[in-house]
């Protein structure tokens, strides 16, 4: 086994931010009541059992996550101080943290055990609904390895190829596969389900599964050198792929990246690749069909792994990280700050940055921004002394010839973002935040509320009665408007901008 003899601390530097990922201090730290660390051994691979046994005696027992030292090995008693325990009171857990459990548990990550039990502690502490927080780092990053998981399995599913052979009890099929994760138990069910009348065995390099069309059980590793010889079987898919192939479609770098090279050597369809992508370009000539080209790249990662092992305790702390982080959406000049004093009794929140304000590195600076500033001061509102921001802090456009054509962010990008945007508002500490549009109402909420409906004084669950909430348009959407309707849509808003002007006296005096 690759990670055997591994231990993994949240003490220790390999994990990049205990403090974020831990989330607030457990009631034993805070009355300094160190513990001496727990080490718990599970089996190799992905132990499931071992894990969540060990992880409700230690809520049980109310050990924090600093206090335990998850080891993996081989040779039980490496350790010495995990003995046999009485088993605990199964947890009552959130469907989303008992789902994601056995979905991150295969990941060859070394630290998997001890971020899962921190998520588990501060969900039993306190944070109920903490996997609601998309933008939490280590939500965030146990996500990601959920997904990893995911795309493993997919690859193990759609790869696998068994070969026939025979042997005294007659017909079976050995398949060959190296997962990049501990997979093999949780991917074997697939292949009964598909062969359930087929004797198969599936080797790795970690383990093996056997199907005798009625029990499955698991073994030690298999020796690939042990695989029956090519046969009619692999001929057959080699056909179906020549078949199906289409020369016109040949984008060899998506051609990899769906099905990675490392894949090709158990494939038996994979021999006719190279010939195959070599006809394809003449091929081509003959089918009037254009290239697909790949959409944009995203990099989900980024915003969040950039604060995961960060604690920003001040504004421009918050701001220099987010100055350095590439975009979710690759493209934008630079991240659009929030603009104004910390303290201002009243924050605007938009949607993100447009065309001008990626190029000038200031909120609210193009048409949309100079409409709003026209409002405001019909209203009464001093721009200088409200604090402006965006939900999103990246402009994401499409290029059109030379044009820059705004992309309203995704829900995903919006509750990527947020994470940033409730520290900034935090560290900013106004009385009223105004929600300009929809997406400010979805990055405040985490919910899509029709502003028709919400118009007007809001309460943000988010702040409870510290902070109060207001909902009015984007001044894009004026923008937009036909010319007829623009002059009484405007005349609306800058009344909206009035209550909030009078809000904001009040809160303030
Ligand atoms: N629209 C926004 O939401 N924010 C800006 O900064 C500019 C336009």
């Amino acid at each position: 086994m690759q990670d055997g003899a591994v231990v993994a601390t949240l003490q220790e530097a390999a994990l990049p931010s205990p403090d974020s990922l831990r989330g607030p201090p457990s009631p034993a730290e805070g009355r300094g009541n160190a513990r001496a660390p727990q080490s718990i051994l599970l089996r190799p691979g992905a132990d499931l059992t071992g894990f969540r046994d060990a992880a409700r005696r230690l809520i049980a027992e109310g050990v924090p996550p600093e206090a335990v030292a998850w080891a993996v090995t081989d040779s039980p008693g490496l350790f010495g101080t995990e003995t046999a325990q009485a088993p605990a009171a199964p947890l009552a857990l959130p469907k989303p943290v008992a789902a994601l459990i056995p979905q991150v548990i295969p990941h060859r990550d070394p630290e998997r055990y001890g971020l899962l039990y921190a998520l588990i502690w501060r969900v039993c502490h306190g944070e109920r609904h903490l996997m609601e927080v998309g933008s939490d780092p280590l939500v965030h990053r146990l996500h990601r390895m959920a997904k990893a998981i995911g795309r493993d399995l997919h690859k193990m599913h759609a790869f696998l190829r068994f070969r026939r052979a025979e042997d005294a009890t007659g017909e079976h099929f050995v398949a060959w596969f190296e997962p990049d994760h501990h997979i093999l138990e949780a991917a074997a069910p697939f292949f009964v389900a598909r062969f359930r009348g087929m004797r198969w065995s599936i080797l790795t390099p970690e383990g093996s599964a056997r199907w005798d069309t009625e029990t499955l059980t698991y073994g030690p590793p298999g020796d690939r050198a042990s695989l029956p010889e090519g046969d009619g079987f692999e001929a057959g898919w080699q056909t179906y792929y020549e078949s199906t192939f289409n020369p016109a479609r040949t984008n060899l770098k998506a051609m990899r990246a769906e099905m990675p090279k490392k894949y090709w050597h158990n494939m038996p369809e994979t021999a006719a690749i190279p010939a195959l992508v070599r006809a394809a370009a003449g091929r081509t000539d003959a089918m009037i069909e254009r290239e697909p080209t790949l959409p944009t790249r995203r990099e989900p990662a980024r915003a969040v792994a950039a604060m995961a092992d960060q604690d920003p305790k001040t504004l421009e702390a918050l701001n220099a990280i987010i100055k350095r982080t590439e975009p979710l959406v690759p493209g934008a000049t630079q991240a659009v700050l929030g603009e104004g004093p910390v303290g201002a009794t009243v924050a605007f929140v938009g949607e993100q940055p447009g065309d001008q304000e990626d190029r000038q590195g200031r909120p609210f600076v193009g048409p949309a921004g100079q409409l709003l500033s026209r409002a405001m001061a019909e209203a009464g509102i001093d721009r200088g002394a409200s604090y402006l921001t965006n939900a999103v802090k990246h402009f994401k456009f499409e290029e059109r010839g030379k044009r820059r054509i705004h992309q309203k962010p995704t829900a995903g990008e919006v509750s990527h973002y947020r994470w940033w945007l409730d520290r900034e508002l935090d560290f900013v500490a106004p009385k009223l935040v105004v929600a300009l549009g929809a997406t400010a109402v979805l990055a405040l909420t985490g919910k899509a509320v029709p502003i028709t409906r919400a118009r007007g004084p809001f309460r943000f669950d988010r702040f409870e009665d510290r902070v109060q909430g207001f909902i009015t348009v984007h001044p894009s959407y004026l923008l937009r408007l036909p010319d007829e309707a623009k002059e009484e849509a405007y005349a609306a808003f800058v009344d909206d901008l009035r209550r909030v002007e009078a809000l904001g006296r009040e809160l303030a005096a």
